[in-house]
């Protein structure tokens, strides 16, 4: 890695380190807008479903996100590990079919349970950690819980608490590189990026073209950007989806431009 890119990297992991500190001291006195968010479409239209559907192939099969994943990871049913990144993932993984996941983490700043909800959760199998995701010992923790096993579905959708994460192409995909190597064959990832600087977009847009490109019958890749303004630095956000198939490579195709192979 040359010297201009390591610098960067090391600014943004630090830029994260702050912001996760001014995230917990926010957290612990106030609530978040979207919180707990389910798989499947609510009243208050910040579901998975409202934000992923898009990027699934869905058909008259596989009708809806929750469908859509249960229907593809029918080989794990009662065996399944799904983790919700940024997260409590209580609500997320009580929409799945009972008895779907064997066990499920959500990955959180500050847990905001009440007791009963600690023990609701315990009955499903579901547990919450609280650290850092995108700190070492924060994947550690997870790596720690995870055992053995690997993940088959990953969640991760941080809204507000993401604003200042640094949009840095290769700091992203340092972090969603981890995560990958967590995922199980045929496991799926749905991920929302943290708003986006305009020619950082244009980097991470390349890399996905040429991902999907490059990787055609290995690995699924789909997604949707939007702007948020054209008018100010942070541009816009991305919505990903990303499968796993026999194949697939052990770790995440790097961050190269013009390689179509
Ligand atoms: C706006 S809430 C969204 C919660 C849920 N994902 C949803 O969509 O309803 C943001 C969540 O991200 C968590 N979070 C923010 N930064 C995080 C980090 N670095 N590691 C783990 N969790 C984080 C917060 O603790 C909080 O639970």
């Amino acid at each position: 890695m040359n010297k201009e890119k390591f610098g960067s990297l090391r600014n943004a992991v630090q830029k994260t380190r702050e912001t996760v500190k001014d995230n917990v001291n926010w957290e612990t006195g106030n609530n978040w807008g979207i919180y707990e968010s389910g798989l499947n479409r609510d009243e208050r239209g910040d579901s998975y479903a409202e934000l992923f559907s898009s990027v699934v192939p869905l058909d008259a099969k596989l009708t809806n996100l929750k469908k859509y994943i249960e229907i593809k990871l029918k080989s794990h049913k009662g065996q399944a590990v799904g983790i919700e990144v940024g997260g409590q993932g209580s609500r997320l993984f009580r929409d799945f079919s009972p008895g779907f996941f064997e066990k499920t983490l959500g990955v959180v700043l500050v847990d905001k349970r009440d007791e009963d909800q600690k023990s609701a959760d315990e009955k499903m199998k579901h547990s919450v950690l609280v650290e850092d995701a995108f700190s070492s010992k924060g994947y550690r923790e997870v790596k720690k819980w995870l055992g053995e096993s690997k993940v088959n579905l990953i969640c991760e959708k941080m809204h507000g608490a993401s604003y200042d994460i640094p949009s840095d192409p290769d700091y992203l995909w340092l972090n969603l590189s981890r995560w990958y190597r967590l995922l199980d064959n045929h496991g799926i990832m749905l991920i929302q990026s943290p708003p986006i600087k305009k020619h950082d977009m244009e980097t991470l847009m390349d890399w996905l073209v040429l991902t999907k490109h490059n990787f055609q019958g290995f690995l699924d890749v789909d997604w949707r950007s939007e702007t948020i303004s054209p008018k100010i630095n942070r541009f816009g956000r991305i919505w990903l989806r990303l499968e796993k198939h026999d194949g697939a490579p052990k770790e995440l195709p790097k961050l190269e431009r013009n390689k179509i192979n």
